[in-house]
C-alpha cells in the first residue's frame, strides 16, 4: 500500500477528551483536528477508525487487532496516557502504525504527591483534618514530628524515585535507595546495600518500581517486619507491590506508623463502582484512587509530548519515542535542502520515502537492487527494526521519488510506503 498527502488531507481524530493543548499543538502544526469528549460506542469507534489517519486516545477507548485492521487509513496512535496496554501493539507492528505514549510526563506529580504525603503521615495530618470536620479540636503536638533528618529509603531509583530524591533531600531528608540497576545517586544519595538493609535502616520507605513479576508482593510480612517499628510505606507505584493483608496487620499491631497507598491490587474500573481494601479506617492511613500522576499540568504535558511526537512523525517519518516502531530519528528535509542546495538535480528539498516491512533477510538487499536499478539520487538512507518490523527512510531527489516508492512498495514483504516532499 503506498500512500502520499498533502497536510491538509489527513484526517486527525481525538476522542476521550484529549486535553486542549494537544489540539492546540496539532493546529498550530497546520492539521485540522476532530474532537470527541467521550470514548465512542463500537460502532462509532469503527466509523472514526475507518476512515481516520491519525487517531488520539487515552485509556479508555480499546484498539483490538481487528479495529486495527478495519482502519486502512490508519498512519499512527497518539495514546494521550502514560500505559498502553488498551492497544493491541503487535496488530499495530504488523501493519507498520506506530503509537506514540507519553511515559514520564506525570513524573512530577508523582513525586509531588510523594512529598506531601511524607509530611502528611509524620503530622497525622488527615486524622486531625478529619477531628475537625467533625468538630473535634485535637491540639497537640503528640504523635507530630519534623521530617527534617529522617531518612527517606527509596524502593526503585528511576525516574519518579530520583524526583523524589532531589526534593526529599531539599527538605533535609537523608535519602537511601536500592534499584536491580546501577543507577547515579543524586545530590548525597546513597545507594543501600540490599533492600533489607534499606528497610532496616529508613524511617520512611517509598515504592517506585514497576509491576513486574519481580515486584509482586516485593513489600510482604517478612519485608514489614525488618521496618523499623513507627516507620511509614508510601506506594504509589503499583498495587501488585505490597501486600496489603500483610500491611493491614502490620498497621493494626502497631508496628508500622502509617502508610499511604494511591494503587492497590483490585481497583475499581470507573467512579462508579465501590472501593474495598483491608486497610480503610485505619488511623494515619492515606488511601486516594490512584491519584499519583492526576494533575491538570501532567494531562497538558501528555498532550503536548504525544501531539509533538504525532507531529514529528506525519512530518517527517521520525519515530523517536514509538512504543512498538523501530526508532528512527531524522533531520528535517527542508536542512538537509539547505546543506545540499548544490547536488539535488530536481532543485528544492529531497522528497522522504518512509517504508515499513516485515522483518525479513533479503528486504535490504532486495530494496538496495531496486533503488540502484532505479538509478535513483539517494542522499541519505536510515534503516531501524524491532522485532518482526522494519523501517526504512530513504531521501531522494524529488525526479526519483513515486517511481522508486512504487518499487519499494511492490517488494515482498513491505506492509506500508509513504512519501513526504
Ligand atoms: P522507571 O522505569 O523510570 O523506574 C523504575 C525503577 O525501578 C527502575 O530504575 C528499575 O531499575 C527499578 N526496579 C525494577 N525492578 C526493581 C526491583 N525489583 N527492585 C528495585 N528496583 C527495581 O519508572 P517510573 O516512571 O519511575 O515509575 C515507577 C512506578 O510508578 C511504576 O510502577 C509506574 O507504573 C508508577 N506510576 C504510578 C503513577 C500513579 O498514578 N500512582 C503514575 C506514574 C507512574
Amino acid at each position: 500500500m503506498k500512500t502520499s498527502f498533502p497536510k491538509d488531507k489527513i484526517r486527525i481524530v481525538l476522542l476521550e477528551g484529549v486535553h486542549d493543548a494537544g489540539a492546540e499543538a496539532l493546529t498550530e502544526a497546520g492539521f485540522s483536528v476532530e474532537r470527541h469528549a467521550g470514548s465512542p460506542d463500537a460502532g462509532t469507534l469503527r466509523d472514526l477508525v475507518s476512515s481516520a489517519h491519525v487517531l488520539g486516545i487515552r485509556s479508555k477507548t480499546q484498539l483490538t487487532g481487528e479495529l486495527l485492521a478495519s482502519a486502512p487509513r490508519l498512519l499512527t496512535v497518539g495514546a494521550f496516557c502514560i500505559g498502553t496496554n488498551q492497544i493491541d501493539l503487535d496488530a499495530a507492528s504488523g501493519l507498520g502504525v506506530p503509537v506514540f505514549n507519553a511515559p514520564f510526563a506525570n513524573t512530577r506529580s508523582v513525586a509531588e504527591l510523594t512529598i506531601a504525603e511524607i509530611v502528611a503521615l509524620y503530622r497525622r495530618l488527615t486524622d486531625r483534618s478529619s477531628a475537625a470536620h467533625s468538630g473535634k479540636w485535637l491540639k497537640s503536638a503528640a504523635g507530630s514530628h519534623e521530617v527534617r533528618g529522617r531518612t527517606l529509603g527509596l524502593v526503585g531509583y528511576g525516574h519518579i524515585g530520583s524526583q523524589v530524591s532531589v526534593l526529599g533531600e531539599a527538605m533535609g531528608l537523608k535519602i537511601l535507595f536500592h534499584d536491580v540497576a546501577s543507577k547515579l545517586p543524586l545530590g548525597n544519595a546513597e545507594p543501600a546495600r540490599s533492600l533489607e538493609d534499606l528497610l532496616e535502616r529508613s524511617d520512611i520507605v517509598s515504592l517506585h518500581v514497576p509491576a513486574t513479576e519481580s515486584t509482586a508482593n516485593l513489600i510482604g510480612a517478612r519485608e514489614l517486619a525488618m521496618m523499623k517499628p513507627g516507620a511509614m510505606l508510601i506506594n504509589n507505584a503499583r498495587g501488585s507491590v505490597v501486600d496489603i493483608p500483610a500491611l493491614a496487620s502490620a498497621l493494626k499491631t502497631g508496628h508500622l506508623g502509617g502508610a499511604a497507598l494511591d494503587v492497590f491490587p483490585a481497583e475499581p474500573a470507573s467512579t462508579d463502582q465501590p472501593f474495598e481494601s483491608e486497610v480503610q479506617g485505619l488511623p494515619n492511613v492515606i488511601l486516594t484512587p490512584h491519584i499519583g500522576g492526576s494533575t491538570q499540568e501532567a494531562q497538558r504535558a501528555i498532550a503536548q509530548e504525544v501531539a509533538e511526537k504525532v507531529i514529528r512523525f506525519i512530518d517527517h517519518g521520525v519515530t523517536t519515542g514509538s512504543v512498538n516502531a523501530p526508532e528512527v530519528d531524522l533531520p528535517d528535509q527542508a536542512r538537509i535542502a539547505e546543506q545540499r542546495a548544490d547536488d539535488l538535480d530536481g532543485g528544492g528539498r529531497p522528497h522522504r520515502v518512509l517504508n515499513f516491512h516485515r522483518n525479513e533477510p533479503g528486504f535490504l538487499s532486495a530494496l538496495n537492487e531496486v533503488v540502484a536499478k532505479a538509478g535513483a539520487n539517494v542522499s541519505g538512507q536510515y534503516l531501524r527494526t524491532r522485532a518482526e518490523l522494519g523501517y526504512v527512510v530513504l531521501d531522494v531527489d524529488p525526479t526519483d521519488t513515486h517511481d522508486l516508492a512504487d518499487r519499494i512498495d511492490a517488494i515482498p514483504g513491505s506492509i506500508r510506503t509513504r512519501v513526504l516532499w
